[in-house]
């Protein structure tokens, strides 16, 4: 087994002093532990520079953005772009995040823009996917899934494809305390991982990193990171307890260890 990435999605969450105090927990946490596992926090944009400033200092996690415009820049009021995320040191950036499709309208096309931009500025997209319950109930997760990937993903050349992550976060799992079980994630994880192989061949599936979130916390993560094509996880409610997102990382080094 590759080594797990955890990412932490704290949201619309914290203050400037809750979002130091829970950085400042974490690294402390962290400082006394060998990690094979990759840590990385997504903190609300206003407190990106704070992060990247302790990412520097401890050299114990890097420091993702939770979106970023679709253009370059320019005359866009309130709006974040690729370029100015790079210039602070911002690693990587979710996108395609099932909030930002529901409560934003973005659709497929805009995030393949994000995509582009991000890659253009060497960030690494974090690029999420997954189904709603209907689409669960009615069968058809798969298609739902392949239909995002091969819209706001697929459509990269490989060297460019390499560079993404992908989070396979099913809509229903999202804030409900409902997790896909360990089976659902792996079965869809592997279907991913197919797609992959198809369009890419072998290495590149074998490679990349397929996260699972939804749910996700310390009682549940090692047996969905011991599932073979589950590389690691998006965490949302747990990443913003400095001591439970530490035992999810915990989880990546002991699914590492025993499988
Ligand atoms: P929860 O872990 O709170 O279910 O959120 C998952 C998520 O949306 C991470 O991006």
């Amino acid at each position: 087994m590759k080594p797990k990435l955890i990412i932490g999605n704290w949201k619309m969450n914290t203050s400037f002093d809750e979002a130091q105090d829970l950085i400042i927990g974490i690294i402390e946490a962290l400082e006394s532990v060998t990690l094979e596992t990759g840590v990385v926090l997504c903190p609300p944009a206003l407190y990106l520079e704070i992060a990247t400033d302790h990412a520097d200092d401890s050299d114990l996690f890097n420091v993702g953005a939770q979106n970023c415009s679709e253009y370059d820049n320019g005359a866009y009021t309130g709006e974040i772009s690729a370029r100015m995320l790079a210039s602070i040191g911002v690693d990587f950036c979710i996108v395609g995040h099932s909030e930002r499709r529901k409560y934003f309208n973005e659709s497929n096309e805009t995030i393949a823009k994000k995509v582009n931009q991000l890659l253009q500025f060497g960030i690494v997209p974090v690029v999420c996917c997954g189904e709603t319950r209907e689409e669960r109930k009615a069968g058809h997760h798969c298609e739902a899934v392949e239909k995002q990937l091969a819209e706001a993903l697929f459509q990269l050349p490989k060297e460019h494809f390499e560079q993404a992550v992908i989070a396979y976060e099913p809509v229903w799992a999202i804030g409900t305390g409902e997790t896909a079980s360990p089976q659902q994630a792996q079965e869809m994880h592997a279907f991913i991982r197919n797609l992959i192989e198809k369009k890419f061949g072998t290495e590149t599936a074998y490679n990349s990193y397929i996260l699972y979130g939804g749910s996700c916390n310390a009682q549940n993560a090692v047996e969905l990171f011991s599932q073979n094509d589950v590389d690691g996880g998006l965490i949302g409610g747990a990443s913003l307890k400095a001591d439970d997102f530490v035992a999810i990382i915990e989880a990546g080094e002991t699914a590492i260890r025993e499988n």
